[in-house]
């Protein structure tokens, strides 16, 4: 079993195999995201170590001047996807987005680098992108936290990966939708309409993308300028755990400078996420940066907190959070608590299970000795996939797959989590 469900993760990974990147599912995404990039080459790591660094070189090549990695990369023309280069106008020289998506490439590539069986050409490109990744990192301490709270906020749902989550729903209210261009969506053309967001959330997007575009994509303007600013537990946690592991592999490069100031944002960020953290629900929350106040919305951005080096205290309360909601569902985890109103089990960010945040809250939760839970979240994802095949997401109740189908990342963590077995720190 555990052999051939490696063997279609590989041929799905070569299905979505661009030659120096990947697309995240045909025809839904057709281009290189982010963070789906980095999370993928994790998959190809155990099999081509090659083409793992190659996935995120070619992300790196496309990073902005101002240190912004873009979250996606219009490589080659198709107008299956909406909005593609003519509505971002960002000018790059390989047309980019101009918002950015969690930063899970520190991680991504300290996990390259230790378990790397070719060892010189590991320290070869991790040396490179080194300076690059730090880049980014100073970029959203810099434009992303003016104030210098020690924690970034997104300024579009685009940003956190979650697009459509409940804990957007309030802030989005203050998102006009007045002078948006009339367009086509795509997406329901290639995925069930009732599985994706919302045509008024599409029109917020797309006004905040022309927002931003007005003011000529200057990141030292659009954060302050964005209706939506959102500090999200999960976005900062990925930040933080990279940060921290962007500290250690500069250790080990001798590169004291990075490991210092990445050391400081890692420090500064943990304990700053106090201030997002909710007694009354157990977990972190999201804050309305333009309010100060949190939202009270149980989603799974204050679970996946816990892939950040967080006090043992805030893992065991998190922990034990998950262990209830794996009594209210058949495969842990929900991306929203299924008792809240707004739970949806097929809408997109709103329910469904997604492997990839399964595996960094797993990750974080085993480092932490939260092994029991961890190992249970580990056994449902497989579950899910035995049962379901490598869906984009998954009902957690009924364990059916959502959005596009032979999913690059969800494939990519299949094969992680088979090959490799998390231990605690
Ligand atoms: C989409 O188009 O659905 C993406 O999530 C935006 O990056």
């Amino acid at each position: 079993m555990t052999e051939d469900l490696i063997k279609q993760a590989k041929a799905i990974l070569r299905r979505n195999d661009r030659g120096s990147y990947t697309v995240p599912t045909h025809g839904l995404y057709p281009f290189q995201w982010n963070w789906d990039s980095c999370l993928s080459a994790l998959g190809f790591s155990h099999f081509d170590e090659e083409r793992a660094w190659t996935e995120i070189d070619t992300l790196f090549a496309n990073q902005w001047p101002d240190g912004m990695v873009p979250h996606i990369v219009f490589h080659e023309e198709d107008d299956g996807y909406f909005p593609g280069p003519d509505v971002w106008r960002t000018g790059r020289p390989v047309p980019t987005s101009g918002i950015t998506q969690p930063a899970v490439a520190g991680f991504a590539v300290r996990r390259l680098v230790d378990r790397a069986r070719d060892r010189e050409l590991a320290a070869t490109r991790a040396r490179a992108l080194l300076p690059r990744i730090h880049a980014w990192h100073e970029w959203f301490y810099r434009c992303r936290d003016p104030q210098g709270t020690g924690l970034v906020a997104i300024i579009h749902p685009w940003e956190s990966g979650r697009d459509n989550s409940v804990d957007w729903d309030d802030v989005f209210d203050r998102v006009p939708t007045d002078g948006v261009e009339p367009f086509n969506r795509r997406d329901t053309q290639h995925a069930n309409p009732s599985h994706r967001p919302t045509q008024a959330q599409y029109e917020r997007y797309i006004w905040l993308v022309q927002r931003f575009r007005s003011l000529g994509w200057d990141n030292t303007k659009l954060h302050d300028a964005s209706p939506f600013q959102v500090v999200d537990p999960g976005f900062n946690a990925i930040l933080i755990r990279s940060s921290s592991d962007l500290a250690d592999l500069a250790e080990q490069l001798d590169v004291p400078e990075i490991a210092a100031q990445s050391r400081g944002h890692a420090a500064r960020g943990v304990a700053a996420m106090e201030t997002l953290w909710s007694d009354g629900i157990g977990q972190y929350l999201c804050q309305d940066r333009t309010t100060g106040t949190l939202i009270k919305s149980p989603s799974i951005a204050g679970l996946l907190a816990g892939f950040a080096p967080i006090p043992a205290p805030r893992a065991k309360a998190i922990a034990e959070r998950l262990t209830t909601l794996g009594g209210q569902v058949d495969h842990l985890v929900p991306s929203h608590d299924p008792g809240a109103r707004e739970f949806d089990s097929l809408r997109y960010w709103r329910g469904p299970v997604w492997l990839i945040v399964n595996y960094m809250i797993a990750d974080g939760l085993m480092r932490s000795g939260e092994a029991a839970i961890a190992q249970r979240i580990i056994n449902d994802s497989l579950r899910l996939i035995e049962r379901s095949g490598f869906a984009e997401y998954y009902d957690p109740h009924t364990a059916e797959p959502c959005g596009g189908d032979q999913f690059t990342w969800t494939a990519a963590i299949v094969i992680e989590l088979l090959s490799q077995e998390l231990t605690p720190a």
